[in-house]
C-alpha cells in the first residue's frame, strides 16, 4: 500500500505545530495539503516559463503554452477520455457545474422538464440547476437517500423513469456521508430514460480511480485543490459532441474564431470555454499533483483509506457516546468520518480538537437539504476526512481528543443534544 512516513516528508506543512501540538490535518474534504513537488512546480513556472498562453509567438509563451497543454492531455489520461479536447479548465467543481448549468441546460430545458439530483447533494450541484430550473420552467427532484446512507435506488427507478427527467446530476463520493452512489446503474437508469448524467467528482476522483469509459457519464466535474493540486483550477470532463453543441460560458479573448462588431464566432472545444487568461501556473502545477497520484497508484490511493477508514470507524465506535452517520462498511464509502458526539455542538468540538492540533470541520458542510433529512436538533455535524498523509497516528490523536472534548464538557455520555440524531 502506501509509505505514509515517506509520503509525509514531501508535505511541509505537516511539520508545522498548531497551538504547540503536531498537527493532525483531517480536513482533506475540504482542501488537502500540497506536497512539495506541486509548490516547486508553481514557483519553477514563474521563475522559467512565465509568460501568456496561446498568444505569443516567443519561447517563453510557446513554452507556457506547451506545459499548460501537456495537462490537459494528462487529465484525459487520468480520467481516461477519449481526448484532450473532451477537457475544460475551469476554476472548480462549482463553476464545472454551472458551465453546463449555463451552456446546456438553459439552452435545453422546457417548462415540465426534470432535473434529478438526490438529497446528499453539495450545494454546488444543486443550486446552479435551482437557476437554471427558475430560468426554462424546468423542476429540480432529489432522489432521498436510506437510514443506512445509501440512495434510494428504488425511488430513483421511479423518478427517471417518470418519462420527464432530462438530466441526472449526481455526486459520486457524498462529501458529508461518504457514500459511494453507483453511479454506473444510475447512468444507465438516466440513459434508458432519455436524460443526460453529470456527476459531481470532487470527493471520487481525489480518491478512487476514475475512467470516464466506465462510468459512462456525460459530464464530470472535479477540482484540483482537493488532490493535491493549486487552488483556482477546476475540471470538466464532457463528451466531445455535446460541448461541441454547447453554448459558451463566458464570452471575450481566446475563445473566438471571428469577431465583427455584431456577432461572433467560437473557437473549437475547448477553448471555446476558456475565455480570457486562464490560471496557466496553476494549471501546470496540478500536473504535478497528478503525477504524484499516479506515482502513488490510484488503487493503492484506495486501499489507503478503505484500511484507514476501518480503523477510524472501529476507534470512533469504541467512544460510546459517538454516533456516525453513512454506510457501515468502509468499502462502500470513501474516507469522509462524519459525526456527531456526546450531544455537542459540533462548532465547540472542532475548536476543542483545534486546542490539540486536531483540524477537522464542523457545519453543514455546503449540504443543508442532507442535514435537514438527517433530522438533527442542530444543522451541524462534525467531520474528520482522511487522504493518503494520514495514518493511524492521527485517528488515535483524534479519538484522544475528542475524549478530552468530552471530559472538558463534563459529559457524562447522554445522548440528548445536538449532533445527534432525534
Ligand atoms: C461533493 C462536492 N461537490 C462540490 C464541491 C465544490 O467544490 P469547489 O469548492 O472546489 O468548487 C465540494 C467541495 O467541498 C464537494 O465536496
Amino acid at each position: 500500500m502506501l509509505d505514509v512516513a515517506r509520503i509525509r516528508a514531501d508535505f511541509p506543512i505537516l511539520n508545522r505545530q498548531v497551538h504547540g501540538r503536531r498537527l493532525v490535518y483531517l480536513d482533506n474534504g475540504a482542501t488537502t495539503q500540497k506536497p512539495v513537488q506541486v509548490i516547486e512546480a508553481l514557483t519553477r513556472f514563474y521563475s522559467l516559463h512565465n509568460a501568456n498562453v496561446h498568444r505569443g509567438v516567443h519561447t517563453l509563451s510557446d513554452e507556457a503554452t506547451e506545459l499548460y497543454e501537456d495537462v490537459r492531455a494528462k487529465v484525459a489520461a487520468f480520467i481516461n477520455a477519449h481526448s484532450a479536447a473532451e477537457i475544460v479548465f475551469t476554476r472548480n467543481t462549482t463553476e464545472s457545474i454551472n458551465l453546463v448549468a449555463s451552456g446546456w441546460a438553459r439552452r435545453n430545458l422546457r417548462p415540465g422538464d426534470e432535473i434529478v439530483v438526490t438529497a446528499m447533494e453539495h450545494h454546488s450541484n444543486l443550486v446552479p440547476w435551482q437557476l437554471a430550473a427558475a430560468a426554462t420552467g424546468a423542476r429540480v427532484r432529489a432522489i432521498p437517500f436510506l437510514a443506512d446512507g445509501t440512495l434510494d435506488m428504488d425511488n430513483a427507478r421511479q423518478v427517471l423513469g417518470s418519462g420527464k427527467a432530462r438530466l441526472l446530476a449526481v455526486v459520486h463520493m457524498s462529501n458529508v456521508l461518504g457514500t459511494i452512489n453507483p453511479v454506473e446503474e444510475l447512468t444507465r437508469l438516466a440513459h434508458d430514460a432519455g436524460a443526460l448524467v453529470l456527476v459531481d467528482g470532487a470527493q471520487s476522483v481525489p480518491h478512487l480511480p476514475t475512467d470516464v469509459r466506465e462510468l459512462d457519464a456525460d459530464f464530470l466535474a472535479f477540482s484540483a485543490h482537493k488532490m493535491l493540486g493549486p487552488t483556482g483550477v477546476g475540471v470538466l470532463w464532457g463528451r466531445r459532441g455535446l460541448l461541441d453543441a454547447m453554448d459558451p460560458y463566458q464570452g471575450g479573448g481566446s475563445m473566438i474564431a471571428t469577431v465583427e462588431i455584431e456577432h461572433s464566432t467560437w473557437a473549437e472545444t475547448p477553448q471555446k470555454f476558456e475565455a480570457g487568461t486562464p490560471n496557466i501556473a496553476d494549471v501546470v502545477a496540478f500536473g504535478a499533483a497528478i503525477d504524484y497520484l499516479l506515482d502513488l497508484g490510484m488503487g493503492n490511493v484506495r486501499a489507503h483509506e478503505v484500511a484507514l477508514t476501518r480503523y477510524a470507524l472501529e476507534q470512533l465506535a469504541a467512544l460510546p457516546e459517538t454516533h456516525i452517520f453513512g454506510p457501515a462498511q468502509p468499502e462502500q464509502r470513501g474516507g469522509i468520518i462524519t459525526f456527531g458526539y456526546a450531544g455537542l455542538h459540533p462548532h465547540d468540538i472542532a475548536q476543542v480538537l483545534d486546542q490539540y492540533g486536531v483540524a477537522v470541520r464542523a457545519g453543514h458542510h455546503c449540504t443543508q437539504p442532507l442535514h435537514r433529512a438527517l433530522n438533527l436538533d442542530v444543522g451541524a455535524t462534525t467531520r474528520a476526512s482522511l487522504y493518503i498523509y494520514n495514518d493511524r497516528d492521527d485517528i488515535d490523536a483524534l479519538v484522544d481528543a475528542l475524549g478530552r472534548t468530552g471530559r472538558f464538557f463534563g459529559v457524562t455520555g447522554a445522548h440528548s443534544g445536538s449532533g445527534v440524531p432525534r
